[in-house]
């Protein structure tokens, strides 16, 4: 799809819009553009993109005649959370209009007969699950973004982090989804509802389409009981390999399903103690893992503590620091959750940031394989995230390189080995970061002729004019 197809945002196209949204829900500020026109890809894009117009929705109507009038005058539209993607998928290729769902920021109902909550897409997922918690009530979707990231971009990306294992990605929790389609008109999915075949399963298409294929407008979103009592134990292992070997353990000889299995190398706690003032104990250790474990009686949690930690012990660990109250387990947290922060504030170039998923059978192999393959190319990484999804994050550095170097060739044979043998383990690109606009000339190695015909298809079938969001995901 070519640039020069599409029409140019003039003057007239933004009176339209004003007339549409009112002068405070329309911008062409310049500042303001390149701030809504970035994501948090690192490291960045070949060339910077920008919008040419920036909308401010406040209800599903004006989305809906946003669109309309995008798809009538063939005006790029690419939707917006709070910006926290990692693979572009907010980045207006094409320039065009980006459409902020900021000002659509209602929790619009938490219905504790149904356990439901209801929320317009750009509430800031913590306030999702506080807002359940005071109820009490759970939100099980927990991205390690959730402080800033906004629930509708969560819904675009099928957003993971750190409860997957035992919980599910934030599609598991959806159970209605209003959107709003490339052509304007408006379309609701599901419901308050727990099963409904009563048609194609659009809300698994929509969850994770990348803001492709409609505007999320209104999520219904599915609510857990509120466990009673969480306690995170973080363990430093002897050895990556026996990291590996213990986690199928805590569950088919610990007999429990944790609600976290986080994993990070030696090399990423390295980092966040040169780049923060943390200290972590056993900070030389080969591996650190966090296992957490929830339920709804202390005396039961314990005892999965006792049995875990038992396991852990003869199974590699060093120690086990068991974290209760919510201060320790803030403190454990942290140290996860600096990983990937340092590497924004950090000094050091990176060549790539990987989100890879193996199956749990092949992330020894997995992880025994990286530095070949790092050393191949004259680079170093941290190795992190979530071990028990079997969903691997990877950040490569340049070691030894010319730091002016051209870092997006230099990634692209290291990509091209990585991705080979992601495939060969019957892996695939992207666990829960998205393709966007970073991985999309990736997909094909995971995807063969068909089922890239079969994602045209369907992206044509809903937009044919190709207006939402072009460029991304479908290869
Ligand atoms: C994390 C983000 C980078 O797991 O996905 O820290
Ligand atoms: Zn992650």
């Amino acid at each position: 799809m070519c640039e020069t197809r599409y029409a140019p945002v003039t003057e007239k196209v933004v009176e339209d819009l004003v007339s549409i949204l009112g002068p405070s829900g329309v911008t062409t500020d310049r500042g303001k553009r390149a701030v809504y026109s970035m994501d948090e890809t690192l490291p960045g894009f070949e060339r910077d993109y920008i919008a040419d117009v920036l909308c401010f929705p406040e209800n599903a109507e004006h989305v809906s005649a946003i669109l309309k009038y995008a798809n009538e005058h063939i005006i790029p539209v690419t939707p917006r959370g709070a910006g926290t993607g990692l693979s572009g998928g907010a980045v207006p290729v094409f320039g065009g209009i980006v459409m902020s769902m900021e000002r659509m920021n209602s929790i619009l109902e938490i219905d504790k007969a149904n356990r439901t909550l209801t929320t317009e897409p750009g509430v800031v997922t913590s306030e999702v699950t506080k807002a359940a918690r005071d109820r009490g009530l759970f939100y099980a979707g927990d991205p390690c973004s959730g402080d800033i990231s906004f629930i509708g971009g969560n819904v675009a990306e099928n957003a993971g982090g750190n409860k997957v294992i035992k919980y599910g990605a934030t599609g598991a929790h959806v159970l209605g989804l209003e959107a709003a389609l490339p052509d304007g008109n408006l379309v609701s999915f599901g419901g308050k509802l727990r099963k409904d075949v009563t048609s194609y399963d659009f809300i698994h298409l929509l969850v994770g389409s990348e803001g492709t294929l409609a505007v999320v407008t209104k999520i219904i979103l599915n609510l857990l009981p509120l466990p009673k009592c969480v306690t995170d134990l973080l363990v430093p292992m002897s050895s990556v390999e026996s990291a590996v070997r213990l986690i199928p353990l805590i569950t088919t000889e610990g007999g429990v399903i944790p609600s976290s299995i986080e994993f990070m190398d030696r090399n990423s706690i390295h980092n966040v103690e040169e780049y923060t003032s943390l200290k972590i104990p056993h900070s030389g250790a080969a591996a650190q893992l966090i296992i957490q474990l929830d339920g709804m009686d202390r005396k039961q949690l314990w005892s999965d503590v006792e049995r875990i930690g038992d396991l852990c012990v003869k199974n590699g660990a060093v120690e086990v620091f068991v974290a209760e109250d919510k201060n320790a387990r803030d403190r454990v947290w942290r140290i996860r959750k600096y990983v990937a922060e340092e590497e924004w504030t950090g000094s050091m170039p990176i060549l790539s940031k990987e989100d890879i998923v193996v199956p749990s059978s092949e992330v020894s192999a997995f992880l025994a394989r990286l530095p070949d393959i790092a050393k191949n190319h004259s680079a170093t990484y941290n190795a992190y995230g979530h071990i028990g999804d079997g969903n691997i994050h990877i950040t490569i550095f340049p070691d030894g390189i010319d730091p002016s170097a051209d870092l997006h060739a230099l990634a692209i044979p290291l990509r091209n080995e990585l991705y080979a043998y992601v495939k060969r383990l019957g892996g695939t690109l992207s666990g829960e970061h998205g393709v966007g606009l970073k991985r999309k000339e990736y997909a094909g190695i995971f995807m063969n002729e068909a089922q890239i015909e079969l994602m045209k298809r369907v992206k044509r079938a809903f937009d044919p004019n190709n207006i939402l969001n072009p460029s991304k995901l479908v290869p």
